[in-house]
């Protein structure tokens, strides 16, 4: 029986840890980490993240031939392929601060499994990381063997967040980079045949280690560039009169071009996008290319920029200020269907709302309260854009509320701001909503998912992304 063990029972681990047992009964599939409470929660009713369908997988496979475990090194001594999906955050101190991926935790697994391997094994990259790691943990590995063979692959993972599961049953492509030597090979082989017992041979892909560990971070950067791109129409839709929806629906009907992932947002979010893209701008300013990381930095300039302008819009609509106002939020994760908050745009509308003093009242059917304060509070690294940010104040934290309903966050609000796509938005009672507002009643839509006509007959003055503006809104320009 092949053992498989996994480091790190994240978003990224947990999931896809869960799917390989489900689709392999022949393996026996370990997830272990550091954290208590994670891998208690991960053997609980309630997994610490919320993925549909993740919750089937896991009771079907649970016991059986898949385990979670927070005995780290005696599973990982136990295990012919260990998986490593640990964080790396970007730096946050030091040489590359603020652009560089922090490859601490990377580094201690690399050398906690030189430390307590007896068997040979095949070490795989799961985590995003800069290209060139697996050379670095190839010799931490070779430089601690003990005379024990190590092969490193490079495996990442293409999951999404609120579809990982599906994504896993059923993914564009499985990509693995191993060194082109018998041993190399042998192992990509290995790791092909874990695959194989779901996922069609030609989405398999065999890459050298390099290739594999960039397509990664070209792939989330070519996908963060498209919704920059779209973004930044919008802007331009919106000085113009054009409808960004149109505009996006016309350009992907090129086949080349292709029409998904061109919904024009209040930004991008998520734990990769950003820290992708800073993490190539990194290793191309290393490389001698100044060029090419500027021309990548600037798909994050004009995200940031889409909140900017996003907070300006709010607050010039309503007569240039929204201080004492209340404003409430609808939608805190980075997107639908996940609980997840990490690089949300809203911490940064929020955060500039405050900072003119607004009152907020927030609701996100997935994030607790907890979350939602210690994102506000935590100061953000600035990597090297002029932050248009102050700092938030603890009285102003201490003055937003977060709430359990939707209606209760927009009872006697000035303004709703929607900043997620949630599908329960789609389907409030927005004639209750306007009647309990304060009026003019306004509604800033994040993510064009409300129907602007409809409220504009209820009486709201809309705005939405990229879309024509309403003669109020016209009338109001956002000074820059
Ligand atoms: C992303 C990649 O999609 C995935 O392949 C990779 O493995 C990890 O990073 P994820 O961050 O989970 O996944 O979510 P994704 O669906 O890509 O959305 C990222 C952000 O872009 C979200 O904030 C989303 O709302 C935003 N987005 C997405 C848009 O604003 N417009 C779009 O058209 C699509
Ligand atoms: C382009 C658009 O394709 C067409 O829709 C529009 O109406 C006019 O402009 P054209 O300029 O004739 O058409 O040629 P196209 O095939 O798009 O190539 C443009 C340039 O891009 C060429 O120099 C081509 O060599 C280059 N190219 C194209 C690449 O370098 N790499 C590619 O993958 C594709
Ligand atoms: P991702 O989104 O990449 O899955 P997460 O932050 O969700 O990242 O998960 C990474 C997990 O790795 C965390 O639960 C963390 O506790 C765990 N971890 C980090 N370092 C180690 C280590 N040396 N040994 C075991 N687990 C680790």
């Amino acid at each position: 029986m092949v053992k498989i063990c996994c480091i790190g029972a994240g978003y990224v681990g947990g999931p896809t840890m869960a799917v390989i047992a489900l689709k392999c009964p022949s393996i026996e599939v370990v997830v272990v980490d550091i954290s208590v409470p994670r891998i208690t929660a991960w053997n609980s009713d309630h997994l610490p993240i919320y993925e549909p369908g993740l919750d089937e997988v896991v009771k079907e496979c649970r016991g059986k031939n898949l385990f979670f475990s927070t005995e780290v090194e005696k599973h990982v001594s136990e295990a012919d392929i260990v998986f490593v999906s640990v964080n790396t955050p970007t730096k946050t101190q030091g040489l590359g601060a603020g652009k560089a991926a922090d490859l601490t935790y990377w580094e201690s697994a690399a050398r906690m499994i030189a430390e307590v391997s007896k068997s040979d094994k095949i070490v795989v990259e799961k985590s995003t990381v800069p290209v060139k790691t697996a050379e670095a943990i190839e010799k931490i590995l070779t430089h601690n063997s003990k005379g024990i063979n190590f092969q490193i692959l490079s495996n990442p993972e293409f999951l999404a967040e609120g579809t990982a599961i599906v994504d896993l049953f059923n993914p564009d492509r499985v990509l693995i980079g191993g060194r082109e030597t018998p041993g190399g090979e042998k192992a990509v082989k290995a790791l092909k045949d874990v695959y194989a017992n779901w996922v069609p041979e030609e989405r398999i892909i065999c890459t050298n280690l390099w290739s594999a560990e960039l397509s990664k971070l070209a792939a989330n950067a070519f996908l963060a560039q498209r919704i920059s791109s779209v973004n930044a129409m919008s802007a331009l839709c919106e000085a113009t009169g054009a409808d960004v929806s149109e505009v996006a629906h016309a350009v992907g009907k090129d086949t080349r071009i292709g029409p998904k992932f061109l919904n024009a947002s209040v930004g991008f979010g998520g734990s990769c996008f950003q820290k992708d893209i800073l993490n190539l701008v990194y290793i191309c300013e290393c490389n001698g290319l100044p060029e090419v990381a500027n021309y990548w930095k600037q798909v994050i300039k004009v995200n940031d920029y889409q909140k900017t302008r996003f907070v300006n819009r709010v607050v010039a609509s309503m007569f240039n200020t929204v201080s004492g106002k209340k404003v409430a939020i609808l939608g805190f994760a980075f997107k639908k269907d996940t609980g997840d908050t990490r690089e949300t745009p809203a911490i940064d509308v929020c955060k500039g709302l405050l900072g003119d003093k607004a009152m907020l009242s927030i609701y996100d059917p997935q994030v607790t309260e907890d979350q939602i304060r210690r994102d506000l509070a935590m100061n953000k690294f600035d990597w090297d854009h002029p932050s248009h940010l102050q700092p938030v104040s603890p009285t102003a934290i201490k003055s937003l509320s977060v709430v359990w309903d939707a209606y209760d966050a927009t009872r006697d609000a000035h303004a709703v701001c929607i900043l997620t796509e949630w599908d329960e938005f789609r389907s409030l009672d927005y004639q209750r909503i306007y009647d309990n507002m304060q009026k003019p009643a306004f509604l800033f839509d994040g993510r064009n998912v409300v129907d602007a006509k409809k409220l504009r007959e209820i009486g709201f003055i809309v705005y939405s992304i990229g879309k024509p503006l309403d003669q109020w809104l016209k009338d109001m320009p956002a000074i820059a």
